[in-house]
């Protein structure tokens, strides 16, 4: 008898790490990705995409339904009841492996931010599923340095609270290729992953990167704890804000130095560095 083909879903279509994903996915393996919003597409055979909202248990199920393995993005700590809803219809849909981006802070003993804790109870709470599971642990994504991308282009400038502390911050697309390759493997079921870049980097140290991608001067400014809020606040929600200025503190305790090999380990290719990184997304800089 001919071998079912493998059915992955991919939640958080329209975000930073399920597009990424796709290309690292077997060629042969049926794909679903799911947001609220439709996708912008991912150009292959055997990738589809199915609207789903976490407010909406009967959509997951629908969307989860025989899947062989689920990648699980959530981003709302101020709404558990969206990573409640996920793993129950997980349950009822019959998934086989539920691979969950969580955050490195969970081990931090000194982390206790809104969003740290979030990711410890969803942890908790997809271990007491029942169903096979892999926690995929990333320290801050690169893609942060986006964030500047109209202050570089506006008047060559980087901001941020406490410049010279350190951040081992990992590149999208290297989260996005460890999650891809753990999906479905039952080698990797019941283990949690730490994912860092080769090295720690401070806003400045980063900025020196980008200055040199770029071929000119870049001033890194420091914020106060009143000027970084406000930045945030523009993206986020005020708990959101809150959350990370907490967060900025424990970096700058140096709690977000360490690296790990786990990419190279998972991949067998070093992690990216930063500089490659920003030579890759150069354009958005420019
Ligand atoms: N950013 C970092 O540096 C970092 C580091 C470590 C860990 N993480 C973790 O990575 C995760 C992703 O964070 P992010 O903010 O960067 O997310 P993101 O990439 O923006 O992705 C969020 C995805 O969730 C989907 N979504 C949101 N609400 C939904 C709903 N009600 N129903 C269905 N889909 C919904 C969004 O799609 P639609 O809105 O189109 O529905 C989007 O595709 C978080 O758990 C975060 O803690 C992030």
């Amino acid at each position: 008898m001919i071998p079912p083909v493998p059915h992955i879903v991919l939640t958080g279509a329209t975000g930073q790490i399920a597009p990424l994903m796709v290309r690292h996915l077997p060629a042969h393996h049926r794909v679903t990705l799911t947001s609220r919003t439709p996708s912008p597409g991912v150009d292959r055979p055997g990738v589809r995409h199915v609207t789903c909202d976490y407010d909406v248990c009967e959509s997951l199920v629908a969307a989860f339904r025989d899947a062989d393995a689920l990648f699980v993005v959530t981003n709302d700590p101020t709404r558990p009841e969206h990573d409640r809803n996920v793993v129950r219809a997980a349950v009822e849909a019959g998934v086989g492996h539920i691979v969950k981006l969580s955050a490195a802070a969970v081990l931090d003993d000194g982390a206790h931010d809104l969003v740290t804790e979030w990711q410890r109870r969803n942890e908790e709470r997809i271990r007491a599923s029942g169903i096979p599971w892999t926690m995929v642990r990333p320290r801050s994504f690169m893609s942060h340095a986006l964030g500047w991308a109209p202050d570089i282009r506006g008047h060559d400038s980087t901001y941020a609270l406490h410049p010279h502390s350190r951040n081992a911050c990992i590149a999208p697309e290297d989260v996005a290729e460890v999650s891809a390759r753990l999906l479905g493997d039952s080698g990797h079921y019941f283990r949690s992953y730490q994912l860092t870049g080769p090295q720690a980097l401070s806003a400045h140290e980063q900025s020196a990167v980008l200055a040199e991608v770029l071929g000119r001067p870049l001033v890194c400014r420091e914020l106060s704890p009143e000027e970084a809020r406000r930045r945030h606040s523009r993206r986020y929600s005020e708990a959101m804000a809150d959350a990370l200025l907490v967060s900025a503190e424990r970096q700058l305790a140096g709690a977000k130095s360490r690296t790990t090999d786990t990419v190279e380990r998972i991949t067998g290719r070093p992690a990216t560095t930063f500089a490659q990184w920003a030579l890759d997304h150069r354009d958005r800089f420019a």
